[in-house]
């Protein structure tokens, strides 16, 4: 064959091997209104920029029938390409081919652009569209669902690992996700559960619909699986550049800088938290006060709204805020709350990113819900994700902070490079209110007018305890500051911990109290 023919033969070969399913599969693909498995990948990334590896894969299943079945790419895409021109390896199931389900090179494939990801050190962006291990090939699926999570698990806080859940995702198709860092949902398009609604009405005779067992409102308002709801897959794609801009390619790495900012004028830092301090306002709001050009992208928006996670910038430079939100529960801490954030923490010490934490907030939740879902152990997350982080770490009390949750929201005692109080920051061991009925309870009691001695007891109370000044007298806070200075104060501290380096002893690892 001259080479001419050659390169004619080849065209024609991969023509056919990017059919998919074929046409019938694709057209049931774009009348549920998804995206076909490889316009995904051309979306997410740079234009022109993808290079595919493995495309004349082939299964080698022989079971059912399978040896006279064709799956083109044995039902996923692979390669490497750009986002913002910075490299990353991706992967798309693609349903159109037996479901997306996963065979024994289905597997290779993805292994295979995993242990590139991991040895090039760039992120990895996995593309979930799929029923699970396919059942043709028994113990092979099985196996090849394995080496995925072991993979997922060695490269957990080496590389960023993304998920995007764009179909019925089943079995094994959730738990990778499970084991990465960020999952991506899509409304009406995602569904993630580890058995269907058909397992269920054999063993349980529960009818229930895919949505309402696993849709992506579920997953991102009541289990917490998915941190970032898209109403639409472009939507979801534009949500993935973006975190991909905010993050560094590897732990050994930080994000890159880019030009400075200063917030929008809008967001006033004064006038935000209301005089009476009963009264609730929107973290957010401050956040956005501070962060360059007034840009915060929140992660689990949805989840565990009494505490707010997510990335801003200061100066140009990546920060993870963690921060109370007296709008929902008054910022209470509870199981998921400290859950959301512990993991969050992590993410950020993992990827050298440092930690800016607002506090106010009146303690840990109360309550036998609370203690029965295990608020001891979840709480200790908190304590644990701050305490063993050794990435910048500062903290600012706006106004509440009782209790446990004082040392909890990186406290000095848990190691804060920086902690800084408002004028109105109130440090105590619990609210006014409650610490009067308890220390000043006899005198109450026996009172003439039991009420009028409440109420001066509370301001006994106030004017000596629901203060910042005898915290900064301990120096336990660094520096008692106004508002307004929030930001130049929090600049100069990043600047001052560029060069952060603390030694911890040596060991294989923690025992985290997951
Ligand atoms: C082989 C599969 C498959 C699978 C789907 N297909 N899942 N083939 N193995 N696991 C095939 C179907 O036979 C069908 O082929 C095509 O994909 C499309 O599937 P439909 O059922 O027509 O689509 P839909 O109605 O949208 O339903 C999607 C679904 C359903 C909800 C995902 O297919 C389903 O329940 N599949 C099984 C899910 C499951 O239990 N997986 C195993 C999990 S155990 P044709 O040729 O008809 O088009 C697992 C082990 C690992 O993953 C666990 C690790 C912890």
């Amino acid at each position: 064959m001259s080479l001419k023919r050659n390169i004619q033969d080849l065209r024609k070969r991969k023509i056919e091997a990017q059919k998919g399913g074929g046409d019938v599969a694709i057209e049931k693909q774009v009348a549920m209104g998804k995206l076909t498995a490889r316009e995904r990948i051309l979306y997410i990334l740079d234009e022109n920029s993808f290079h595919e590896y493995d495309l004349f894969v082939e299964h080698l299943a022989r079971d059912f029938d399978m040896d006279k079945k064709v799956l083109h790419g044995d039902g996923v895409i692979t390669g490497t390409g750009t986002i913002y021109g910075l490299p990353v390896c991706i992967y798309a199931q693609d349903f159109t081919v037996a479901g997306g389900s996963l065979g024994l090179m289905h597997a290779r494939k993805i292994t295979k652009i995993m242990d590139h990801a991991l040895k090039m050190r760039v992120p990895l962006i996995g593309i979930n569209d799929s029923g699970g291990a396919r059942i043709q090939e028994g113990v092979n699926s099985l196996a090849g669902y394995g080496e995925i999570f072991f993979r997922n698990t060695i490269a957990s806080g080496v590389i960023p690992q993304i998920s995007v859940i764009l179909g019925p995702c089943a079995g094994g198709a959730v738990y990778s996700p499970a084991l990465t860092d960020f999952v991506f949902v899509v409304e009406n398009i995602s569904k993630m559960f580890i058995t269907g609604p058909n397992v269920i009405k054999t063993v349980l005779g529960e009818e229930i619909s895919m949505e309402e067992l696993g849709g992506a409102k579920v997953h991102c308002e009541i289990s917490g699986n998915a941190h970032f709801y898209a109403r639409s897959e472009q939507d979801c794609f534009e949500q993935i550049k973006k975190l991909i801009d905010y993050i560094p390619r590897n732990n050994t790495e930080k994000a890159q800088k880019k030009e400075p900012r200063e917030p929008l004028k809008k967001y006033n830092i004064d006038n935000i938290v209301p005089s009476n301090p009963r009264y609730p306002y929107d973290i957010k709001d401050i956040i956005k006060s501070i962060t360059d050009g007034s840009e915060f992208f929140e992660i689990m928006e949805m989840y565990a709204p009494n505490i707010v996670i997510g990335f801003g910038r200061l100066d140009g430079k990546t920060c993870g805020f963690v921060a109370n939100q007296p709008k929902v529960l008054a910022g209470v801490l509870d199981c998921d709350s400290s859950d959301k954030a512990a993991r969050f923490i992590r993410y950020c010490d993992s990827f050298n990113i440092p930690i800016i934490t607002l506090e106010d907030m009146p303690g840990y939740l109360p309550g036998v819900d609370q203690e029965h879902m295990g608020v001891i152990r979840h709480g200790a997350k908190i304590l644990y994700a701050y305490s063993e982080a050794t990435v910048p770490k500062i903290t600012v009390i706006i106004r509440k902070a009782y209790g446990g949750g004082y040392i909890a929201m990186n406290s000095r005692h848990l190691r804060a490079d920086f902690v800084f109080a408002w004028p109105t920051a109130e440090i105590a061991v619990m609210g006014p209110e409650g610490a009067a009925n308890i220390v000043f309870r006899k005198e109450i009691m026996e009172a003439e007018d039991p009420e009028a001695m409440r109420k001066q007891k509370i301001e006994e109370y106030k004017e000596k305890f629901a203060n910042p000044f005898v915290a900064a007298a301990k120096g336990y806070v660094d520096q008692v500051i106004e508002p307004s200075e929030t930001r130049s104060m929090l600049l100069h501290a990043l600047d001052v911990s560029e060069n952060k380096s603390v030694q911890m002893p040596r060991k294989k690892h923690g025992i985290p109290p997951f």
